[in-house]
């Protein structure tokens, strides 16, 4: 969604500000400015697309000063254009504010303020807490921000500099992620770390209700009661070069390449071989409490959403316990049955996403107990769930999630060997998952040194305008995973199907024209996808299996296939994806598409 950046210190801070945004804008790139206070007052520069806009828009004439606040921008109120862009200034032009989140009031809030002469200038709500601050300003900043945000519902993160305090950032949190940085003789907001990495690794996390206030001397935190809130300093361990393409054209295929370390990884330190278990340091429950859980719900947006439906199925196989899983935005607004002895499992990337944070608050509100496989250290999520499982794949900057998919279902293969262990599992059965875990490193590095077979694939089909992606069992989510890549990065239209189902309706869509990958392991329903490929290709269907051996079965049914290693069926899913993330890359590159930051979608959504 939106990033913010803050600066104040002893350096010129526009191409500090513009660096951090560049940083953040994997985030939302629609738009972007900066405020600077330059000495008289603020400067505010703004521009529609892309953070090099604004660069270029400002690079003959820089605004110069040593304090600023800087924005890029996801449109939620009003097209993406210059004067929706961020900040929004106050109108005696005194008060700039960025901001992350939504105004739900802002409707009434305006009709207030254009009742006492305030003239909006955007259609955005965020102008409406500029001109707030404005009204409530009495010579203390952080006392004005206070004073609007209590007539504020919705969500927020915020920066907030006026001229009549020129050494001063105000910023403020309520669901919408911000932080502090602590520099050498300088300070920084932001609403990510990866934006301030490059000049600090200490970071304060600010939680919701904090208001920081940051002057060339320091910062202290308050709460909304205007009482300092103590706050512990956090180191960030993760370091630049992860956040740099290192020789990729895109940070997603770094990322797609990166999934036999990543992987490896997440197991790092977990998997005990020899006992078929693992060692799950942070889930903060003991084994009592782990064998009274008598249902799982499974909760996650997107990406991370199918790889729940994959924690589902191994779950419900192994561990033979209750397991739903929901959209969290579903969740969230139903009335679910939730008990003491639900555990209520949270998956995200980001450890941000609006919706998933708000499914994981709903069920610990009932009374559930929570577990977070969250990949962003330190992120909201991490910060309140009961318990987790990081999974260590280091920062996602491509907006569509590879390496995190990856090792989200590795996590979840790890929990599960914990908990079916823990309950009636044998021993042998353990150990044949876990060496096959062990394996799987190994086994996706073979598959990515084949990519130039994916990439003339992706030749052959770039022009395709539908793709229809199918799988049974385990695969069914890794279609539709399949399906979503592609869509996401190249536009074409891709839905995903349990391949049985498929003849309850896209089977109409099949013609000589449309591209079906089947995802075809030779697993326990092997057999039954073979069946559903035949009822493809009499339509002319053109297949593209993923397949694990030679098999005579398929025999003159496909049109292209592509061969991944063996593995426990639970497994497949993940050495299934690795092909198909690079398929949607290829197809997507070759179209002309922006793989990294593809249209309208965010890395993080923030919003519900
Ligand atoms: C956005 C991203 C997706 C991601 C989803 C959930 O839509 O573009 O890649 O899967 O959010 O994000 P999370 O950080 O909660 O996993």
């Amino acid at each position: 969604m939106c990033g913010i950046v803050g600066y104040i210190g002893d350096k010129i801070a526009t191409p500090m500000l513009i660096e951090g945004l560049k940083r953040l804008e994997y985030r939302g790139y629609d738009s972007a400015g900066v405020a600077i206070m330059n000495g008289n007052g603020v400067e505010t520069r703004r521009a529609a697309g892309k953070i090099a806009r604004l660069e270029s828009a400002i690079a003959s004439n820089p605004p110069h000063g040593t304090l600023g606040i800087a924005h890029t921008r996801w449109a939620t109120h009003g097209p993406p254009n210059e004067q929706n862009a961020h900040p929004h200034v106050s109108q005696n032009g005194k008060i700039a504010v960025v901001h992350n989140g939504i105004i739900e009031n802002a409707t009434s809030l305006k009709a207030g303020l254009e009742a006492r002469g305030y003239v909006f200038k955007s259609d955005t709500d965020t102008e409406v807490l500029s001109h707030l601050i404005e009204t409530a300003y009495a010579g203390n900043l952080e006392a004005a921000v206070i004073e609007a945000l209590r007539q504020v519902d919705g969500t927020y993160g915020i920066a907030v500099i006026s001229s009549d305090e020129k050494d001063k950032i105000v910023a403020a949190r309520k669901g919408s992620p911000l932080l502090v940085g602590i520099g050498d003789g300088e300070y920084f907001v932001a609403s990510d770390a990866s934006a301030i990495l490059a000049h600090t690794r200490q970071v304060v996390y600010l939680d919701d209700g904090d208001i920081a206030v940051v002057t060339r001397d320091g910062y202290h935190v308050l709460d909304l009661d205007s009482v300092i809130r103590e706050k512990p300093v956090t180191r960030i361990d993760w370091d630049l070069a992860q956040i740099e393409r290192g020789g990729y054209p895109h940070f997603m295929l770094k990322e797609i390449f990166e999934q036999p370390t990543t992987v490896e990884n997440t197991m790092r330190g977990r998997l005990i071989l020899e006992e078929g278990f693992s060692k799950l340091g942070g889930l903060n429950i003991s084994k009592e409490d782990l064998l009274a859980v008598d249902n799982i719900i499974i909760t996650a947006c997107g990406t991370s959403w199918h790889s729940a439906l994959i924690g589902e199925m191994m779950i419900e196989e192994l561990c033979r316990i209750p397991v739903e899983v929901e959209y969290a935005s579903e969740f969230r607004y139903r009335n679910p049955i939730v008990t003491p002895r639900t555990l209520c499992i949270v998956i995200s990337q980001s450890g941000e996403t609006a919706d998933t944070l708000a499914a994981m608050r709903e069920a610990k509100r009932r009374g559930a107990r929570t577990l977070g496989l969250v990949n962003q250290v330190g992120s909201t999520i991490a910060r309140e769930d009961d318990g987790g499982i990081y999974l260590h794949a280091g920062p996602e900057i491509g907006v569509a999630s590879t390496k995190a998919f990856t090792s989200q279902v590795v996590a979840l293969a790890l929990f599960t060997l914990k908990l079916a262990r823990l309950r009636d599992l044998s021993v042998a059965r353990g150990r044949a998952i876990a060496q096959a875990m062990a394996k799987l490193p190994e086994q996706i590095q073979s598959i990515l040194d084949r990519a130039e077979e994916i990439e003339q694939l992706a030749e052959e089909f770039k022009r395709a305008t539908n793709f229809l992606y199918l799988g049974r069992g385990y695969n069914f989510p890794a279609a539709l995973e399949g399906a979503l890549k592609l869509k996401e990065i190249s536009y074409i239209h891709a839905e995903g199907y349990p391949a049985a189902e498929m003849k309850h309706g896209p089977i109409a869509l099949i013609d000589e024209m449309m591209p079906v990958v089947c995802i075809a392991p030779h697993d326990a329903v092997f057999d039954k996808i073979t069946s559903n490929i035949q009822e493809v290709k009499a339509r002319k269907g053109k297949v593209i299996a993923i397949t694990t051996r030679d098999e005579p079965s398929l025999a003159g049914k496909i049109d292209y296939e592509f061969r991944i290693p063996e593995t426990e069926d639970l497994l497949t899913p993940i050495l299934a994806s690795v092909p198909l993330q690079l398929l949607a890359y290829y197809i997507a590159v070759k179209r002309g598409c922006n793989v990294d930051q593809p249209r309208n979608l965010a890395k993080s959504v923030t919003v519900e």
